[in-house]
């Protein structure tokens, strides 16, 4: 048993719902919310930003060992290096780029060392792709969300529409189709 309380993983692929169902759920149960796939997103951002290619795992790993993210304000913000960059991640550019950069077990490697170390003490729910497999096999429950492509494309499509972006239904499905290609077909964490 851990000090706080139990780990709770929910896995699946993206616009499952992971990230609604987590949070709920963290709120009801006085929980922290951690959504790792903000912290993929916000190393994208930077990579792209400061210019170091998607390809270069050597750069990508260094990057991500010099950067701060936090997930602040019970997991609703994300904070790269002092930034709230919590909008600037869920562009349709920074969604491709993260799942490129994800795809390296440098990257992997740094990221799961920080999961680990934020539900050490229990008490949260972690959302992703490999957290009951890769980060936190150990978790006292988990959860697997997943939902036909079209639908998670809609889902994908509402936000972005809500956040003001100017994006058609089909693209995003085709960024879906995309992305989900990319995710499971990785050495690592598939
Ligand atoms: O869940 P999301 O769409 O915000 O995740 C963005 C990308 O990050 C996704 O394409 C794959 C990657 N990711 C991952 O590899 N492992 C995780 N635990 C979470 C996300």
């Amino acid at each position: 048993m851990r000090n706080q309380g139990l780990v709770v993983a929910i896995d699946g692929p993206s616009g499952a719902g992971k990230s609604t169902a987590g949070r709920a759920l963290a709120e009801r149960l006085g929980y922290t919310y951690i959504d790792t796939g903000a912290m993929y997103r916000a190393l994208a951002l930077k990579a792209m930003r400061s210019g170091v290619s998607l390809d270069s795992e050597e750069g990508l790993a260094t990057l991500c060992r010099a950067s701060s993210i936090e997930l602040t304000d019970g997991g609703r913000k994300v904070i790269l290096d002092g930034e709230d960059v919590t909008s600037a991640i869920r562009s349709p550019e920074t969604s491709r780029a993260s799942s490129l950069v994800s795809v390296h077990p440098g990257v992997r490697t740094e990221m799961v060392a920080r999961q680990r170390e934020l539900g050490r003490e229990g008490k949260v729910v972690l959302d992703g792709r490999d957290i009951g497999t890769a980060v936190c096999p150990d978790a006292e429950v988990k959860f697997y969300l997943d939902a036909t492509t079209p639908e998670r494309a809609r889902r994908r499509h509402d936000e972005l529409r809500a956040a003001g972006a100017e994006v058609t239904l089909d693209a995003v499905e085709e960024d879906v189709r995309e992305r989900d290609y990319t995710d499971t077909h990785r050495a690592e964490s598939p």
